[in-house]
């Protein structure tokens, strides 16, 4: 089976698109000593999504002051201590003149003209930059991508749909104009994997945990062996919080550096989930031919394809640190149990159950 660039970046794409719903929790106060080097006046662009509370809290916990800009559609509510400006990155961005901060986390940046005119009006007044980017730029995923491996292009650079086909190479052009106004020695470029925890609205890597636990007959694709490669987003909050506080500049890819596998995630999904559960591993080419392929049916399985091994040396060397993913399973299915019943009501990714069902009973029966 092909486990084609398009599958992969329209997930990514999904994923951004679906508007964030539930608590984030608390970002876990890790092993890391709170006392700031200095306290610093943090603006992030966006900040009450997904990913963005997680890194609102760190910052908060470590003594720094926190500025949010976003429209004030997705969790107003969430920080009402927090200075917010209100505006919209699309030609809205009044409220961010004549302002100065010590660094800006860019999170919610997807088309590039609104990434270089935020980067662009901010250059002269703020010290520090983090973009957050995507592994999703880049231009062949049959390989193992280093930071420095071949970007993604679009032929027409003025397209600002985001979608599965555009969203890697539109982030690609985001970083590339950021970097075009930010020197580079105050930027530092992060490429997340898959990013799960607490308050994922995609359902992506959650889908394997939360199957686990509802038992019975599961389908688990592939070999036990095929790699994956997801990030725990307070670990990324750390260490986009870390580029804050120790300077560091660069690009880095951001994975889990602990060698994971679909064996390992069905070792933590039952250790955490205590289910009765019988998996069963159906192989990759009786799934193609069972029209089961995508990867949303199969979230963060990448099978026997490469797209699963972006280097992560680089972010290991500056300091990144990850947590066991059998921590971020089990706190993302505590998390998962505060949500109300119409949240949880239906995965937002994963294979349905009736066709999981199907196709249980087509490999049951393919030798009989
Ligand atoms: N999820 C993953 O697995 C994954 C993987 C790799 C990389 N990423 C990257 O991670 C980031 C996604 O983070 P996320 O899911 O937390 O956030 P997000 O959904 O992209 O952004 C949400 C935040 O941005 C604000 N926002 C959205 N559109 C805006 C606009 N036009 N003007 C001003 N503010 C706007 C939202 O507030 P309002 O709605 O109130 O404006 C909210 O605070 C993206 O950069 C994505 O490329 C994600």
């Amino acid at each position: 089976m092909k486990n084609s660039r398009r599958e992969f970046i329209k997930a990514g794409a999904i994923g951004a698109a679906v508007s964030a719903t539930g608590i984030p929790l608390t970002s876990m106060a890790g092993e890391k000593d709170a006392t700031p080097v200095r306290p610093l006046n943090i603006l992030i662009l966006g900040g009450t999504g997904f990913i963005g509370p997680h890194m609102v809290r760190e910052a908060l916990r470590r003594g720094h002051s926190v500025t949010l800009f976003n429209r004030g559609r997705s969790n107003s509510a969430l920080f009402p201590d927090l200075e917010t400006i209100k505006g919209d990155r699309d030609n809205g961005l009044d409220g961010l003149k004549g302002r100065q901060w010590d660094a800006v986390i860019d999170n919610s940046g997807y088309v590039p003209r609104h990434v270089q005119d935020s980067a662009r009006l901010l250059a002269p007044n703020v010290g520090r930059y983090v973009f957050i980017s995507t592994v999703s730029v880049y231009a062949d995923f049959g390989v193992p991508n280093h930071e420095d491996s071949p970007l993604a292009t679009i032929a027409d650079e003025t397209v600002e749909e985001v979608t599965g086909e555009t969203y890697g190479a539109l982030k690609a052009l985001c970083e590339q104009r950021t970097a075009s106004e930010i020197d580079a020695d105050k930027l530092a470029i992060l490429r997340p994997t898959y990013i799960c925890g607490p308050g994922d609205h995609t359902d992506r890597f959650s889908y394997w945990p939360i199957r686990t636990r509802a038992g019975g007959e599961m389908v688990w694709p592939g070999k036990p062996d095929d790699l994956v490669q997801i990030i725990d987003v307070r670990d990324l909050a750390n260490f986009t919080i870390d580029c804050v506080d120790r300077e560091i500049d660069g690009t880095y890819n951001m994975v889990n550096a602990n060698l994971y596998n679909m064996g390992k995630l069905l070792d933590d999904s039952l250790a955490i989930a205590a289910a009765d559960v019988s998996p069963i591993w159906i192989d990759e080419e009786f799934l193609e031919s069972a029209g089961v392929t995508s990867r949303g049916e199969f979230p963060v399985w990448s099978g026997a394809n490469g797209y699963a091994r972006v280097s992560t040396d680089r972010a290991v060397r500056a300091g990144m640190h990850n947590r066991p993913v059998r921590e971020t399973a089990r706190d993302l299915l505590t998390w998962w149990d505060t949500l109300p019943d119409e949240r949880t009501a239906e995965l937002r990714a994963g294979i349905s159950p009736e066709r999981e069902a199907e196709v249980i009973a087509a490999w049951k029966a393919r030798s009989s």
